[in-house]
C-alpha cells in the first residue's frame, strides 16, 4: 500500500473531516456517553485530581472501545467493487491500490470482491445484482456508462445497500437526487476539469506557449478517451480553452477517440502525422496511455518531443513520468489513484459506522513537468 502525497494527504483529510455526521455505532456510542457521564459526575469536584483521573479513564475507555468496535465490525462486513475494465492501465493501479487499503482497514480478503466489467454495462448490472442477492454489506461502483447511474443507484438503494461511486462520475442531476432523498450514495473522484485546464497551462508555462513553429498559433491534435465519459468531454475541452483563456490562437488539426487505450492512439496519432506532419505542434491526449501510445507514433515517424512537438497526458503513470524525465513527454497531471482510493474505502467504512458522508468527495490534480516529476516517481514508490 502506498502513501499519499503529504499535500493530498492533507486535503483528503480536511475532506473526511468535513464529511459525515449523525450517530456512530452503538459500542463507541455508548462509550462515549461514559465519557460524557464521567465528566459530568466529575463537575463538582473538577479541582480534584481524582476527577481529573476519572474523565481520562473514560475517555480512554471511550477511544478503545470505539476502535475495537470498528476493527470487529469491518472484518465481518462485505465489500463488493465493480471496476468497469481491468485492462484499463490507471484503474488497475486504482485497484490494486484499494484492495490493499481495504485490507488494510480491517477488511477480510476474502470479503472483498473486486470484479472486472469487461467495458460492458449489461455485464456489469448482472454483478452488481449477484453482489446485491449474495449479500454485500457496501458496494464500490466504476461504471462502465455513467449515463446508467441512476439505474444502478436505484438497485442498490432499493437493497439498502450503501453506494461509493468511483472515477467516473454521474451527471449533476443524479448526484442532487442522492441529496434530496437522502441516499447513502456519494461520490469520489476528481474534477476533470482541473485536470484539462493543468494540461493547458503545461504548454502556457513553455517558453514559446507552444507556438514551435511561430507562426502565430498553436496547431494542436487532440485525441480522447471513452467520449461517454465526462472525464474525456472535459479534458478535451479545459486544456484548450487554458490556452484560448490566455489569449492564445489555435488551430485543431485533429480529434480522435482513442478510448483511453495505447494501441489505439498509437494508430491515430500515425495517421494525424502522415495527414499533417510538423505542422502539429501539440498532441493532447485525455491520459498517459493515450500518450505512449502517441510517443511511439511521434519516434516512428522520425519526430522528437521536445523540438518538433509536444505531448502531453494525464494520469502519471510510471511509465509516462519516466518519460517526462527523459524529456520524451512534454508533460501530464497526476491522478491521484492513492488518495481516490483510500478516500473511496474511507466513505464505505464510514457508511458502515454509521457515519455517513457528504454525496461528493473531491481531489486534487498536480501538474507534473521535469519539474517536480522525481517528487511523483517517489510518490508512486
Ligand atoms: C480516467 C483516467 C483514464 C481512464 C479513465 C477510465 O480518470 O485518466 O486513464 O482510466 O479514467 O474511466
Amino acid at each position: 500500500m502506498k502513501k499519499a502525497l503529504s499535500l493530498l494527504t492533507v486535503s483528503a483529510m480536511a475532506v473526511s473531516m468535513l464529511a459525515g455526521c449523525g450517530s456512530s455505532n452503538t459500542a463507541a456510542t455508548t462509550a462515549a456517553a461514559t465519557t460524557a457521564a464521567a465528566t459530568e459526575a466529575a463537575a463538582p469536584a473538577e479541582t480534584t485530581a481524582a476527577a481529573t483521573e476519572a474523565a481520562a479513564a473514560a475517555t480512554e475507555a471511550a477511544t478503545e472501545a470505539a476502535a475495537e468496535a470498528g476493527s470487529a465490525d469491518l472484518a465481518d462486513k462485505k465489500v463488493g467493487v465493480c471496476i468497469y475494465q481491468f485492462s484499463d492501465n490507471f484503474m488497475t493501479l486504482f485497484r490494486n491500490e484499494l484492495q490493499s487499503y481495504l485490507e488494510s482497514l480491517g477488511f477480510k480478503p476474502e470479503n472483498i470482491s473486486i470484479v472486472d466489467g469487461a467495458n460492458d454495462q449489461a455485464t456489469q448490472t448482472n454483478q452488481i445484482q449477484n453482489f446485491i442477492t449474495s449479500g454485500v454489506d457496501v458496494l464500490i461502483i466504476n461504471p462502465v456508462n455513467s449515463s446508467s447511474a441512476a439505474t444502478i443507484t436505484d438497485m442498490v438503494t432499493e437493497a439498502n445497500i450503501p453506494l461509493v461511486y468511483i472515477n467516473r462520475e454521474p451527471d449533476a442531476q443524479e448526484e442532487e437526487r442522492w441529496k434530496t432523498e437522502n441516499m447513502n450514495v456519494t461520490y469520489v473522484g476528481c474534477d476533470a476539469r482541473q485536470s484539462g485546464t493543468m494540461q493547458g497551462e503545461i504548454v502556457l508555462d513553455l517558453e514559446n506557449k507552444g507556438d514551435i513553429n511561430g507562426d502565430g498559433k498553436v496547431s494542436y491534435i487532440m485525441i480522447e478517451g471513452d467520449p461517454e465519459n465526462v472525464d474525456a468531454q472535459y479534458r478535451t475541452e479545459f486544456s484548450v480553452k487554458a490556452l484560448t483563456d490566455a489569449g492564445v490562437e489555435v488551430e485543431c488539426l485533429d480529434d480522435q477517440v482513442g478510448n483511453w487505450d495505447q494501441a489505439q492512439a498509437q494508430s491515430l496519432v500515425a495517421n494525424s502525422l502522415a495527414q499533417h506532419g510538423k505542422d502539429i505542434e501539440v498532441v493532447f491526449c485525455n491520459n498517459d496511455a493515450m500518450a505512449l501510445g502517441a510517443l511511439q507514433a511521434i519516434e516512428a515517424a522520425g519526430e522528437t518531443v521536445g523540438t518538433d512537438v509536444y505531448l502531453l497526458g494525464v494520469d502519471a503513470l510510471q511509465e509516462a513520468c519516466d518519460n517526462v524525465k527523459s524529456g520524451k513527454q512534454t508533460g501530464t497531471v497526476f491522478n491521484d489513484h492513492i488518495s481516490q482510493s483510500h478516500s473511496a474505502a474511507d466513505a464505505a467504512v464510514r457508511y458502515l459506522t454509521g457515519e455517513g458522508n457528504e454525496h461528493y468527495i473531491g481531489c486534487d490534480y498536480v501538474k507534473v513537468t521535469t519539474a517536480n516529476v522525481d517528487d511523483i516517481l517517489a510518490s508512486l514508490g
